[in-house]
C-alpha cells in the first residue's frame, strides 16, 4: 500500500479526535461519537483512495455516515478495505476517563475480516512473545510463558483486563499466578496494543472484547511485530447468523491475524482523545490545540509518533 497514505491517516484520525475531544466529560456520549465521525467522514472524502468501510458504525440502516459498506475516498488511487472506530472509548469521553481514541486500519482490499458487532476472546503480547501463548492454553500457560519470553517471573507480568462481569474467573486465575492486574474501564485497543510498546508497563492483554476492536488491535499488533489471537463469542444465535451472512470462515476456530487482515501490508492510525497507555490526549490551546498519533506500517514494520499542532481561531477546517 502506498507509504504516503501513512499521513493521510493521521490527519483523519487526528480530525476525529479534536472534534470528539469538545465533549470530554459532558456525559453525552452519543455527541462525541456524532462529532468524530462526522469529522472522520469529511477528511476521508479528501483522499484519492478507493475505500470500503468493512468495519464502521453499523450496518448501512443504523448508521448514517462510515457504514460498513460506504465507498469512501475519491475513489481515485489504492484499493482498500478500512476499519474505523472513530472513537474507541465513548463512556471515556463522555465521563473524562481514560484511553480514548480515535482509530482506523487500512488493508488492501478484500483483505479483511468483516468482524460483525459481537465479543471476541482475545490474547496479545508484544514482539517478545510472539508465537509463545494462545487461547488453547490456560491462563497459567500463558502467563507462565510470556514471563519465560520476557524473562521474567510470573510475578513480574501484568495483564491488562477490561473490568467486566464475565473476567470474574480469569482474574482470580491471574491472582493464582501472582500476576499483577491493570483493570481498564473501556478500551481494549490501546490495551491490546500496549504490550507492543516498548517500555509499556503492560505484558499482555487477556480477556473479552467487541470483536470489531479486535480487528483493529491485530493491525496495531501486526505492524509491530507482536502476538495476538482472537476467537469469536456471539451473544446468540442472531450474533452467530449475522456472521455467517458477513462470510465469516472460523465461527468457532481461533483466528490468527492472518485470518483478520493481510499482515504485510497493513496501516494503523490512532489519535489521543484521552490520555492512555501510550497516547496522550487532545490538549486545547489558546492557538489551536496539540494532538498525540502514531501511524504504523506492517510491511516496514515502521512505528512513527506524530504530535501535531493546529492553528485556528474556534475550531479547525477541513
Ligand atoms: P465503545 O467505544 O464502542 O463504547 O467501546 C469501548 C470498549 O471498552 C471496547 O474497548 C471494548 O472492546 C468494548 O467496549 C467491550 O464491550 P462491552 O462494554 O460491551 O463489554
Amino acid at each position: 500500500m502506498d507509504r504516503n497514505l501513512a499521513l493521510d491517516f493521521i490527519r483523519v484520525t487526528e480530525a476525529a479526535a479534536m472534534a470528539s475531544a469538545r465533549w470530554v466529560g459532558k456525559g453525552e456520549k452519543e455527541k462525541a461519537d456524532d462529532a468524530a465521525v462526522e469529522m472522520m467522514r469529511k477528511t476521508f472524502a479528501k483522499m484519492d483512495i478507493d475505500g470500503t468501510v468493512v468495519i464502521g458504525e453499523g450496518e448501512r440502516d443504523e448508521a448514517p455516515m462510515l457504514y460498513i459498506g460506504e465507498k469512501i475516498g475519491s475513489g481515485k488511487g489504492f484499493g482498500v478495505d478500512i476499519a474505523v472506530d472513530p472513537v474507541e472509548g465513548t463512556n471515556s469521553v463522555a465521563y473524562g476517563r481514560p484511553n480514548a481514541i480515535a482509530v482506523l486500519a487500512a488493508s488492501p482490499k478484500g483483505t479483511m475480516l468483516h468482524a460483525p458487532d459481537t465479543y471476541m476472546d482475545k490474547i496479545a503480547v508484544g514482539p517478545q512473545a510472539h508465537g509463545q501463548v494462545s487461547l488453547e492454553g490456560d491462563v497459567a500457560y500463558n502467563i507462565e510463558q510470556t514471563a519465560k519470553a520476557l524473562d521474567k517471573k510470573p510475578k513480574d507480568i501484568t495483564v491488562v483486563v477490561l473490568d467486566r462481569e464475565r473476567h470474574n474467573d480469569l482474574i482470580k486465575d491471574i491472582r493464582k499466578c501472582d500476576s499483577r492486574i491493570v483493570i481498564i474501564k473501556d478500551g481494549d485497543v490501546s490495551g491490546a496494543i500496549s504490550p507492543s510498546i516498548p517500555d509499556n508497563e503492560i505484558d499482555m492483554l487477556l480477556g473479552v472484547g467487541a470483536a470489531p476492536e479486535g480487528v483493529l488491535a491485530a493491525a496495531a499488533i501486526a505492524c509491530t511485530g507482536g502476538y495476538m489471537e482472537g476467537r469469536f463469542k456471539f451473544r446468540d444465535d442472531d450474533d452467530r447468523k449475522r456472521a455467517e451472512g458477513m462470510g465469516v470462515k472460523k465461527l468457532d476456530e481461533i483466528m490468527h491475524m492472518k485470518d483478520m487482515l493481510d499482515c504485510d501490508k497493513a496501516i494503523f492510525a490512532a489519535t489521543g482523545i484521552t490520555t492512555g497507555s501510550f497516547l496522550k490526549g487532545v490538549r486545547f490551546t489558546k492557538e489551536g490545540a496539540e494532538t498525540h498519533s502514531v501511524v504504523m506500517r506492517s510491511r516496514t514494520k515502521t512505528v512513527r509518533y506524530v504530535e501535531g499542532h493546529h492553528k485556528f481561531e474556534d475550531e479547525p477546517e477541513y
